[in-house]
């Protein structure tokens, strides 16, 4: 787990105004803010890729430079996953792009729920470096269905998962059903989730936030 609370950086203001109630009133700068917070995690994720020396030609000469593979695949979970896909595609900006449909489903209005994941549109990741997109890690049980689903489109040589903000629970539970060479790059991690399985504090529901 690279979780970056601890370290101050610029970051903080991003999770800052997306945690606060008068400014996450503001739709647009909350896509803003969780975008950037997309870009900075995927320039920190960047270092840990492989890097393999190209040869570029300047208009003066040749210069040797370690550049990554291009063999990432951003899937993004709906509809929270959005704004932050667009974060990492900034910087990732030849990869693939999968997209996939979870929701919780409420028996009878309770609050226990099952989550439904309907939608995969993801090209093949065989060998591939899988960057696998929500701002939300709540029970984690979402990514945890969404893993599942993605077995048919072939084993990924890595994978990522990127994050906004997570709760202690759902941490723990990715680390368990994850393989054990994933990596989580999350910004935050709060301690609690509530009888719903919302994080707390937190920011609230990031899908109604950003879309409405
Ligand atoms: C939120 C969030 C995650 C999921 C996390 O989605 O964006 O996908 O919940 O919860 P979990 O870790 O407990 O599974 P939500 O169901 O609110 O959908 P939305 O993004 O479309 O609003």
């Amino acid at each position: 787990i690279h979780n970056f609370e601890q370290q101050n950086s610029i970051l903080n203001k991003f999770i800052a105004e997306l945690r606060d109630t008068t400014i996450q009133k503001d739709s647009m700068r909350f896509r803003k803010n969780i975008e950037r917070v997309g870009e900075v995690l995927s320039y920190e994720l960047s270092k840990s890729l492989q890097y393999q020396e190209h040869s570029i030609t300047t208009p003066l000469g040749e210069k040797a430079i370690p550049l990554a593979a291009s063999d990432i695949v951003i899937c993004s979970i709906l509809r929270a996953g959005l704004p932050f896909h667009q974060g990492i595609l900034n910087y990732f900006d030849d990869a693939e792009n999968g997209f996939i449909s979870a929701y919780r489903h409420h028996e009878n209005n309770s609050d226990d729920f099952e989550v439904i994941v309907n939608y995969f549109a993801a090209p093949n990741l065989e060998g591939k470096t899988l960057l696998l997109v929500d701002p939300m890690l709540a029970t984690g049980r979402t990514l945890e269905n969404v893993l599942k689903g993605l077995k048919d489109h072939g084993t990924p040589k890595q994978i990522h998962i990127v994050s906004v903000i997570g709760s202690t629970e759902g941490v723990d539970y990715v680390d368990a059903v994850f393989p054990k060479t994933t990596h989580l790059w999350i910004a935050a991690v709060d301690e609690k989730l509530n009888t719903k399985g919302y994080i707390v504090p937190g920011l609230g529901d990031a899908g109604d936030l950003a879309y409405g």
